[in-house]
C-alpha cells in the first residue's frame, strides 16, 4: 500500500513508472561497540523502511527528491562530487559515487525517497537509505561498508521474527527465533548528544590502542574478538585505566552475545533480559557511552509489569533504549514509561512497540 503511493507521487512528479525498493532501521539487541571489534553481534530489523522509487532517465542526471525535504537535487553523473555536503541525499548520491569508483558506473535516474525510519534515533536511518538506494542503483548487489557492518548488514538480511547473530570477523550468521510472548519496545529518549560522532571514534581508537599494547603478550591478536576476559585480567595493570575499562566491556559485551544466542535458542526470555541488563551495566560504566536520559529510560522499566530486560541500544549518547517485554503487558508498558519518562525528565518520549522485521527488498511493480 506504501508502495503503491509512492509510485503514484512518484508518477505525478516525474511522469514515468518507476520501480519501488524498501530497507528497513534496525535495533540491536546485544552486541554493543563490537562490530568494529570483529566481534559479535545480534541485530533485527524493525517495520520501519525507508523506500526508493526509481526509473531511468535518458540524460546523464540524476534527479533526487525526498517526500521529507521540499528541494529537488540534481547532479550531473559525469561530474559527481566526491565528498558529501552533510545532507541527507548524500546517502543516495553517495552509492552512486561508490558504485562508479567499483567500476560499475549507473545510468541516469530519479528518485523519490520516503522515510519511516526516525531520523538521529540511532534506529539506522541512514543505513536504510543507503540500502535502499543501493538495491535501486544495483539490484541485488550488497554494497559491503568497511565500518558499522553490522547496521547495513541487519537491514539487508534480517527476518522476521528474529534475531540475526553475527559474526563480524567472518560474517558468518545464524538466524535465532525471538520467541512469540515477548515483544520489542523501543523507547526514544528524543535526545541526541552532540559530542556523539566525535566519542564514537574516540573508543574506537581505545579499542585499537588496546589490541596493540596486549600484542605484546599476544601476537597473534588482531583485535579484541581474539582475547579472552583471562588474558585482559593477566594485563590489567599495564593497560592504562580507561583502555582497560573500554576492553573490558567489549571481551564481556562478546561472552554475552555468544551466551545470550544460546538463551534465545532455547526461548529463555528471563536469562536473555538479564544479559541485555548487563550489558547497559558496562555500557554504562566501562565503555561511557550511555547518557542521562537513556540510563532513567532503562531504571523506570525495572518496576514496570511484563518486563524481561532492556538496555541503550546503538552507537549511545541518546537514542533509544530496546525492551524484551511480555506480549500481552507491551502496550501498558509502552504507556506506563510514556508517563514515568516524562515525569522524570520533562520530555515526551516515541515508543513503538515492535516485532523483528524481514531485511531489504524490491517490491513487486512497485504494487506491494
Ligand atoms: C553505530 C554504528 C554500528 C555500531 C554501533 C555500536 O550504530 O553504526 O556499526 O558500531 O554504533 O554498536
Amino acid at each position: 500500500m506504501k508502495s503503491a503511493e509512492l509510485t503514484h507521487h512518484f508518477k505525478h512528479l516525474f511522469g514515468s513508472q518507476p520501480r519501488v525498493f524498501s530497507a528497513p532501521g534496525r535495533v540491536n539487541l546485544l552486541g554493543e561497540h563490537t562490530d568494529y571489534n570483529d566481534g559479535f553481534v545480534m541485530p533485527c530489523a524493525i517495520g520501519f523502511s525507508t523506500r526508493v522509487a526509481i526509473s531511468p532517465r535518458p540524460d546523464r542526471k540524476l534527479v533526487i527528491r525526498s517526500e521529507e525535504f521540499s528541494e529537488q537535487l540534481e547532479f550531473d553523473l559525469e561530474n559527481l562530487p566526491s565528498r558529501g555536503k552533510g545532507v541527507w541525499s548524500d546517502y543516495v548520491l553517495g552509492i552512486a559515487v561508490m558504485l562508479g569508483e567499483i567500476g560499475h558506473p549507473t545510468p541516469g535516474a530519479s528518485l523519490l525517497v520516503r522515510g519511516e525510519v526516525p531520523i538521529g534515533a540511532g534506529l539506522s536511518s541512514s543505513a536504510a537509505i543507503e540500502v535502499a538506494s543501493a538495491l535501486a542503483r544495483a539490484e541485488n548487489v550488497f554494497i559491503g561498508a568497511r565500518v558499522g557492518i553490522m547496521d547495513q548488514f541487519v537491514s539487508c538480511l534480517g527476518k522476521a521474527g528474529h534475531a540475526l547473530l553475527l559474526d563480524c570477523r567472518s560474517l558468518e550468521f545464524k538466524l535465532i527465533p525471538i520467541p512469540e510472548n515477548v515483544r520489542l519496545v523501543i523507547c526514544n529518549t528524543m535526545v541526541k548528544h552532540d559530542h556523539a560522532s566525535g566519542a564514537y571514534n574516540r573508543r574506537r581508537e581505545e579499542c585499537d590502542e588496546g589490541v596493540k599494547i596486549l600484542t605484546r603478550w599476544y601476537p597473534k591478536a588482531r583485535a579484541l574478538r581474539d582475547i579472552s576476559l583471562a588474558q585482559l585480567e593477566q594485563h590489567t595493570a599495564e593497560l592504562p585505566p580507561t583502555v582497560y575499562k573500554r576492553c573490558l566491556h567489549v571481551v564481556t559485551e562478546n561472552q554475552r552475545v555468544l551466551e545470550g544466542a544460546k538463551h534465545l535458542t532455547e526461548g529463555d526470555v528471563c536469562k536473555f533480559g538479564t544479559l541485555m541488563r548487563e550489558s547497559h551495566t558496562s555500557l554504562r560504566d566501562l565503555f561511557e557511552v550511555s547518557c542521562r536520559e537513556l540510563d532513567i529510560m532503562v531504571e523506570i522499566a525495572e518496576s514496570v509489569e511484563g518486563y524481561c530486560g532492556g538496555r541503550m541500544t546503538g552507537g549511545g549518547f541518546g537514542g533509544c533504549t530496546v525492551n524484551l517485554v511480555k506480549t500481552a503487558d507491551a502496550s501498558r508498558f509502552a504507556a506506563q514509561i510514556s508517563e514515568r519518562y516524562q515525569a522524570a525528565t520533562g520530555i515526551k518520549p516515541d515508543i513503538y512497540v515492535c516485532s523483528a522485521a524481514n531485511g531489504a527488498s524490491a517490491d513487486l511493480n512497485g504494487q506491494a
